[in-house]
């Protein structure tokens, strides 16, 4: 028998990767992936399955409860991706992450109520908790986010954790750490040093460089989800984090040596406002259902950067015909380099 799914900004980063893992995985799954194509939607991460019998998409917003509605028909599980997500960005203008990440969970959680899904799993970030100098985040902890960003996406996983208790919906949320892979926004760390470092640029580095977070390859965090909508418990928060933990600076250091390019590259900007100092989680709960991650951190780092060198037209096509990213990066730096 065949399960409808529907997966919320399917287009994205995770999202993309998720459909195509997920399609391929599970023969009975078919996908409705409802996108707004916000700046850092884009279809071309899913043109191997535009046109797979189980892969619908549906472009329209998740703050707008007459999409919602439209494409959670006949869907009885929703994995919840779709959201503002670039921390520097919410220091700008927080605004549209309290749209779209909190009050367009909402939206989703009430229209998953009415439409009697049966589970809905919020897939949220380790930012919630905030920093801490030693030990590691626990599920249980207090949460204390530091951005923005990192505000709203609490919100929103609060608020899907008292679905359970208050409505009894099946809701779960992940907390998961640092993602990379292929086809992430040339914004983030991992592709913003990669791309800087082909083309010979400088590197901006952070304050001193020594912020500590943890690193997960795309396909382990997607397993991961797809462990948690399996196995997880109603109202109940898995934070998903592997062994590895680098400081930028010795991200940028790594990501030059594959390129065999010079550290001189690296050069150091004014610290972000607030920037939290290490990110560090406990995923004892997630293993106890029986999730390992399979790739190392070096491995996959290699595997990414040569993405990035390989797929080149598809980051430079971002970063020379978006005007949102020259804006941004003209605003991000300011006076900052
Ligand atoms: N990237 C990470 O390191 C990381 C780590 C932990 C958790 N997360 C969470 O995972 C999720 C996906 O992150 P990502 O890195 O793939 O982000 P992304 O920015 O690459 O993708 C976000 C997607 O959401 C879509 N979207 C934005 N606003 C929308 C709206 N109003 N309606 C419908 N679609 C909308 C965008 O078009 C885009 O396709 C986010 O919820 C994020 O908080 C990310």
């Amino acid at each position: 028998m065949r399960e409808k799914v529907l997966v919320t900004g399917g287009a994205g980063f995770i999202g993309s990767h998720l459909v195509r893992f997920w399609l391929k995985e599970d023969p009975s799954v078919v996908i409705v992936n409802l996108d707004k194509l916000a700046y850092s939607g884009d279809l071309s991460r899913l043109e191997e399955v535009k046109s797979h019998p189980r892969y619908e998409f549906y472009k329209g917003d998740v703050c707008e409860p007459r999409d919602v509605e439209e494409a959670i028909k006949g869907c009885s599980t929703v994995v919840h991706l779709a959201a503002e997500t670039h921390v520097d960005r919410s220091l700008l203008n927080g605004e549209v992450f309290f749209q779209t990440n909190t009050i367009g969970t909402y939206c989703l959680l009430e229209a998953a109520r009415k439409a009697g899904v049966q589970k809905f799993l919020l897939v949220s970030t380790d930012e919630v908790y905030g920093s801490r100098k030693t030990g590691f985040f626990k599920e249980m902890d207090r949460l204390s986010p530091t951005s923005p960003y990192s505000v709203s996406k609490t919100a929103a996983d609060l608020l899907t954790l008292s679905y359970a208790h208050t409505y009894g919906l099946h809701t779960m949320v992940t907390r998961g750490s640092n993602t990379f892979g292929p086809y992430q926004y040339p914004e983030k760390v991992i592709p913003l040093f990669t791309a800087k470092a082909l083309s010979d640029e400088k590197l901006p580095l952070y304050g001193d460089g020594r912020q500590v977070r943890n690193w997960i390859d795309v396909e382990d965090h997607c397993r991961a989800i797809l462990h948690v909508l399996k196995k997880g418990k109603k109202g109940e928060a898995y934070n998903v984090s592997t062994p590895f933990y680098l400081t930028n600076l010795e991200l940028a250091r790594r990501i030059l040596r594959i390129l065999g390019k010079p550290v001189s590259l690296i050069q150091r900007v004014k610290d972000r406002p607030g920037h939290d100092r290490r990110y560090a989680l406990s995923s004892r709960k997630l293993r106890a259902l029986g999730w390992r991650e399979r790739f190392r951190f070096e491995e996959s780092l290699r595997r990414t950067v040569r993405w990035y060198r390989e797929n080149k037209a598809w980051w430079k096509a971002i970063k020379e015909k978006s005007a949102e990213f020259k804006e941004y990066y003209a605003k991000a730096y300011a006076g900052r380099v």
